[in-house]
């Protein structure tokens, strides 16, 4: 639907067109007065946003359950990066990683003890008992979309299961906090919860972020945060919950010779599952999973 018209001096007159403006300014200005952190409003989107963010999840979707459908024991994860690019294109998107500050592949693909950012190879095959978490991240008609699943290769014994579920379950514990006037630290705090009642750790260092008109925006999204804290939630913002969860130890090291990977420092396994979330006026829409 075509909007209002945006042209013309705003009611504050500052220099920014009215369409900056959000129906949500004066609550939110109150929320900064009394000390909490807000969303900046270029991250707030309008109907507009939404509606392209929405379409490019659907893509995202697609394009993992592509992946879904065909991984197994045996493929190369350069066999996976293959199925995600022709998929992406064959559905008329981008795979946002490819050529993103550097990164040579559509996909990541990141196996047991990877964190995250695992790059796809021909030399690197899947194989039965392995656990794999498949990063797939999308532009369609310039709005970003980003999501991740695990994938169980053949049989995988029960302790490597149980942390595939609670990382999902930790991303769904999160995902109830999600609501208008909350805040992010509600969230960060249930994922955070969920995984230390399973005796298992979260990585600290990275974290979700903000997405739909760029690939990553703010906020930073932890999960070892507090509730009440953190960035205040509101109508249209939009973001990932990818927890990293680990079997053992939280610390994390970064592979030097590709500039990428994270891998956990004591080589346990590690899992991940990713969602886009946005806040809706009365909760939210998860918008690729
Ligand atoms: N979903 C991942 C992230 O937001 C995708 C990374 S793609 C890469 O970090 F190109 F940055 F590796
Ligand atoms: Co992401």
């Amino acid at each position: 639907m075509k909007q209002k018209s945006s042209k013309g001096p705003s009611w504050c007159g500052s220099r920014q067109r009215r369409a900056l403006h959000t129906p949500y300014d004066a609550k939110i200005a109150e929320y900064a007065h009394r000390g909490h952190l807000v969303p900046p409003r270029a991250i707030l989107k309008n109907a507009g946003h939404i509606a392209g963010i929405r379409e490019s999840g659907l893509v995202n979707i697609a394009v993992l359950d592509h992946v879904a459908e065909h991984i197994r024991a045996g493929m190369t994860t350069a066999d996976v990066d293959r199925l995600v690019f022709e998929k992406t294109k064959e559905l008329g998107g981008v795979p946002a990683p490819l050529g993103y500050r550097g990164f040579p592949k559509s996909t990541c693909t990141s196996i047991n003890e990877e964190v995250c950012h695992g790059i796809p190879s021909e030399e690197i095959t899947l194989k039965d008992g392995d656990i794999v978490n498949v990063d797939v991240s999308t532009i369609y008609k310039g709005y970003f979309s980003d999501s991740s699943r695990m994938f169980c290769i053949g049989t995988v014994n029960a302790e490597k299961r149980r942390l595939v579920d609670v990382a999902r379950e930790c991303v769904e514990r999160g995902l109830a906090e999600v609501k208008p006037w909350g805040f992010l630290g509600d969230m960060g705090q249930a994922v955070h919860d969920c995984a230390r009642a399973h005796g298992y750790t979260v990585v600290r260092e990275v974290g979700g972020h903000g997405v739909g008109l760029k690939f990553h925006e703010e906020p930073f999204v932890s999960y070892v945060t507090k509730r009440g804290t953190d960035m205040l939630l509101v109508p249209g913002m939009i973001f990932t919950i990818e927890p990293m969860i680990n079997m053992g130890r939280a610390a994390i090291t970064l592979d030097k010779a590709n500039g990428w990977t994270i891998r956990t420092e004591d080589g346990l396994p590690s899992a991940q599952w990713e969602i886009m979330v946005l806040v809706t006026e009365d909760g939210h829409e998860v918008l690729a999973y």
